[in-house]
């Protein structure tokens, strides 16, 4: 049995450099594999170090820029952090298709968010329920006390909401719903502080006890609406228009393909989410919860033909985004992608991410619904087949370039490539 443990009291109050060590020693690390958590890149370590707790490195994925967006009539650069090849070059694709229909048009909702207070305990939920509502300009005036900065400048919390639910196990809930005004930020911490200052006074009008006080991320009070219209002629005619459409009533009929579909979605729309260091998990928990909202997954998006034959698309999901406070104000990546953006608003920059959910995901069906994802994809992944073979400089594309070319786009035969070409071998 190993000596190791994984029971380290005030790992957490140590120097980066002590918890390195520490990892070192327990995962045998070597000198190489220490220099690469010290090669924090854009982040401060000292940053680095108060966003999250025991921090040992940073992480760094891919920054792309998706070009050709024309989003209300205004031109965007898109930043997009991302692992996946292809869902960059996709977005770019879709958006110039969408440019020849005269570009995304997308709205964004105020940036109502929903925090939930749960009442537990009470014999007469539905007289606890009208009780609260009587209160409702209390409950709001002790909310935004709470934050009067948001007031200021037109937020806060505006009403509320409540419902009696039932579980077979612990008899009703009251749950209230604070519906808060957010404004530029994510919201998060402005709503929970909010929904835990207002549970006293729930619990001393209704006599029950509150427990949870917590953000919903069913944020359906905050949602996007993209939509693009794209000339048949640009997608290759009718026939693909109708692939398409073929594609979203697949997804629509079919929750097994309406998570893929979804998955294409949030391919574009987390890479933007993530460029800003916002909170993606907040973002795929509400778009998912939003797909199964009437108790059946469906596509966030639909596909349809129009009178003229050509394809209408549009997109319907909630998203609840900053361009303040959090880790969107620390990470100088952040402030680099918003810059890049130039979103001035954080409805802006939710309108942005809607309409490259929306490109995204045309990308994806277009290619389904015709020669198949494999052989863009493939072409895009065969660099990084040549990388993981060992390929450096310009063997990278050489080695890329045969694999395409023989269309056999796999690791062994990259090392075979590789090698031939490293003994200085002619491969036809
Ligand atoms: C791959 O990351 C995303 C797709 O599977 C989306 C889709 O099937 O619609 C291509």
């Amino acid at each position: 049995m190993s000596n190791k443990t994984s029971r380290i009291p005030g790992f957490y109050k140590l120097p980066i450099e002590e918890r390195v060590k520490i990892v070192k020693e327990f995962a045998d690390l070597n000198d190489e594999e220490v220099e690469l958590l010290r090669k924090m890149g854009a982040l401060d370590p000292k940053i680095a170090d108060v966003m999250i707790e025991n921090v040992i490195g940073a992480f760094p994925i891919p920054l792309g820029i998706a070009t050709n967006f024309l989003i209300n009539g205004k031109d965007y650069l898109v930043p997009m952090a991302i692992e996946e090849s292809s869902v960059v070059a996709a977005a770019s694709h879709a958006a110039k298709l969408c440019r020849a229909g005269g570009g995304i048009t997308s709205i964004a909702s105020e940036s109502i968010m929903i925090s939930q207070v749960q009442l537990t305990k009470i014999k007469d939920p539905y007289g606890a329920k009208v009780k609260i509502l009587e209160n409702k300009e209390e409950i709001l005036k002790i909310a935004n006390e709470q934050d009067p900065i948001l007031v200021k400048l037109g937020g806060g919390a505006k009403d509320i909401e409540v419902r009696v639910i039932h579980h077979p196990l612990v008899g009703p809930m009251v749950i209230t719903h604070l519906l808060v005004d957010v404004k530029d930020a994510m919201g998060a911490n402005a709503v929970n502080t909010m929904a835990e200052a207002v549970a006293p006074f729930i619990e001393e009008i209704t006599g029950g006890k509150v427990y949870l006080r917590i953000i919903s991320n069913l944020a359906d009070k905050r949602l996007v609406r993209a939509r693009c219209v794209v000339p048949k002629d640009v997608l290759g005619g009718e026939e693909v228009v109708d692939g398409i459409v073929l594609a979203w009533a697949f997804a629509d009929a079919d929750p097994y393909r309406a998570a893929t579909h979804n998955k294409g979605i949030m391919n574009g729309v987390d890479a933007v989410v993530i460029a800003t260091a916002n909170d993606w998990r907040a973002v795929e928990a509400g778009a998912h919860a939003y797909a199964a909202r009437w108790g059946v997954y469906k596509p966030l998006s639909v596909w349809e033909k129009n009178e003229d034959g050509d394809l209408v698309g549009t997109l319907e999901m909630p998203l609840a985004v900053g361009i303040i406070g959090g880790a969107t104000r620390v990470h100088p990546m952040a402030q680099l992608s918003l810059k890049i953006l130039g979103v001035k608003t954080a409805k802006e920059l939710a309108e942005v991410i809607g309409a490259v959910g929306l490109a995204q995901n045309l990308a994806a069906l277009r290619a389904l619904a015709t020669e198949g994802i494999q052989k863009g994809h493939m072409k895009l992944h065969a660099r990084n087949i040549a990388v993981m073979a060992g390929a450096t400089g310009e063997l990278i594309d050489k080695v890329a370039e045969i694999l395409i070319k023989h269309g056999r786009i796999r690791f062994d035969y990259a090392k075979e490539v590789l090698e031939k070409l490293k003994r200085g071998e002619q491969i036809d």
